[in-house]
């Protein structure tokens, strides 16, 4: 179950977090991934982690907002592997505000990150994905979105506003390939609160003490614990695999039942 031997996978923002885990996992389930991501030290230092251990990664610098960047990133990863059958939109930025504070640059931020690199990463994804034989495996992007995709927040609109974003562009993509008679899957993926080191900052910006911390978690969803990253990155991976070879324009929830009541 859950195999993506011999498969090469892009994951944007795999540098660390949600992004590193899922790295990690779609390459001892036997993918060639490449890491990307503006953090070159830790990038550099999980894709020899990964060699180290068995696998195969390469990393990347990569800024998600550059269209030359993906040009550059999707290029050499071609050149490297052959091809490319997952591409993982992940590299996210996260925004605490209201509304009346909120600066156009905030907004700018925000939607440059989370919006116009899924943009990009899923243009650029699927024209190295798009001769793609009808009779193989799909090639699967999977697209990070968040419960913040599904329900509304007090404390962050706008990042808000992109992840429901990210939630309908990947029904619209599944919709579109196929259209275009291109073999190639679209899902998104809905974390919820999840431990990295995103959610230090959402905790160090909140003005909890660590007991009101606790407290919150154990109440905020229905398992009483934040998600981990390797929680997420087995979601993916299920997405990425052919095992999910059914589903395109899904949305699946890992939150411990946060949005269930
Ligand atoms: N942690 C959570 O609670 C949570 C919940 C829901 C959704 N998410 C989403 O999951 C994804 C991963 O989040 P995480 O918690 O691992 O965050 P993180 O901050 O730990 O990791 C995000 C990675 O994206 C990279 N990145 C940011 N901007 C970039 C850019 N312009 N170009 C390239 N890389 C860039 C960062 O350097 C970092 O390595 C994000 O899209 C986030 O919105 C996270």
């Amino acid at each position: 179950m859950n195999r993506v031997d011999g498969k090469v996978a892009v994951v944007s923002g795999g540098a660390r977090g949600i992004g590193g885990a899922t790295a990690a996992l779609l390459a001892e389930a036997g993918a060639s991934v490449v890491i990307t991501d503006r953090l070159e030290a830790d990038g550099q230092a999980l894709a020899e982690e990964i060699n180290g251990s068995g696998g195969t990664a390469v990393f990347l610098p990569h800024d998600v907002t550059l269209e030359s960047d993906w040009e550059r990133v999707m290029a050499e990863t071609v050149q490297r592997f052959g091809g490319l059958d997952i591409m993982v939109n992940n590299a996210g930025v996260w925004g605490r505000g209201v509304i009346e504070e909120t600066t156009v640059d905030d907004f700018d931020q925000l939607c440059a990150v989370n919006l116009k690199g899924v943009f990009l990463g899923t243009k650029h994804a699927i024209r190295a994905m798009r001769n793609r034989p009808a009779t193989a495996d799909s090639a699967s992007i999977v697209n990070l979105s968040s419960t913040a995709g599904l329900v509304g927040s007090a404390t962050s609109a706008v990042y808000s506003m992109t992840k429901g974003g990210v939630r309908l562009f990947t029904k619209s993509t599944a919709i579109e390939v196929r259209a275009r008679g291109y073999n190639i899957r679209c899902n998104s993926v809905h974390p919820g609160a999840t431990e990295s080191p995103m959610q230090d900052d959402i905790l160090a910006t909140s003005n909890m003490s660590p007991d009101e911390i606790k407290a919150y978690m154990e109440t905020r969803n229905l398992l009483g614990r934040f998600g981990k990253p390797i929680d997420i990155a087995k979601a993916i991976l299920f997405l990425a695999s052919n095992d999910s070879a059914f589903m395109t324009g899904s949305e699946v929830v890992v939150d411990g039942g946060y949005t269930a009541r």
